[in-house]
């Protein structure tokens, strides 16, 4: 899949998920789950994003509307990453909790507002047909060892810590 329609996919994925956080109310549970869940997807998708599409349109433009597009693009997730800090996990859903995933929201639905027709743009005029075909598949596979380093927690060898046959007190209680 070539990377606009990636990326687009995506965009669709993270607007559902803050449509349906703006219906839940201050103090819901889900609304931390969708928070949580919403700041999961969007990092993952604002790194690999960076680093395979928007490097590539800075290093090659050279116009200077094309290049002020592409820096107000990196700015506005680097202003999507301070508000995803400020959701971060353990955080009551209380109504200032609610109010920063709205803003997060709004942040996030001009961006992709703008991203989809302004820096697409560019990088149709940019990049070649089997270019943005080569990024799309380089995305694929950075997602994909993104997901599962993400499911094994960061560590290599966890299958025999699973199996907990006798229960020890954790290390961070004896410490104490
Ligand atoms: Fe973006």
């Amino acid at each position: 899949m070539d990377v606009l329609s990636i990326i687009k996919q995506e965009h669709r994925e993270v607007a559902a998920l803050i449509d349906e956080a703006n219906k839940c109310e201050a103090g819901d549970e889900r609304l931390r789950e969708l928070a949580e869940e919403i700041a999961n997807k969007l990092s993952m998708h604002l790194a690999i994003e960076e680093r395979l599409f928007y490097a590539q349109l800075k290093a090659r433009a050279d116009e200077e509307d094309d290049k002020v597009e592409v820096f107000e693009a990196y700015t506005e997730h680097a202003a999507a990453k301070g508000l995803m800090q400020m959701i971060e996990s353990g955080r009551k859903p209380d109504e200032q909790f609610k109010a920063e995933v709205q803003v997060l929201g709004e942040n996030v639905k001009h961006h992709v507002e703008e991203e989809e027709s302004k820096v697409f743009g560019i990088a149709r005029d940019l990049l070649e047909k089997d270019e943005l075909d080569e990024i799309g598949e380089s995305w694929e596979k950075a997602k994909q060892r993104a997901e599962r380093g993400a499911s094994s927690n960061g560590r290599g060898r966890t299958t025999s810590a699973k199996k907990r046959t006798t229960r020890r007190p954790s290390r961070r209680a004896t410490r104490r």
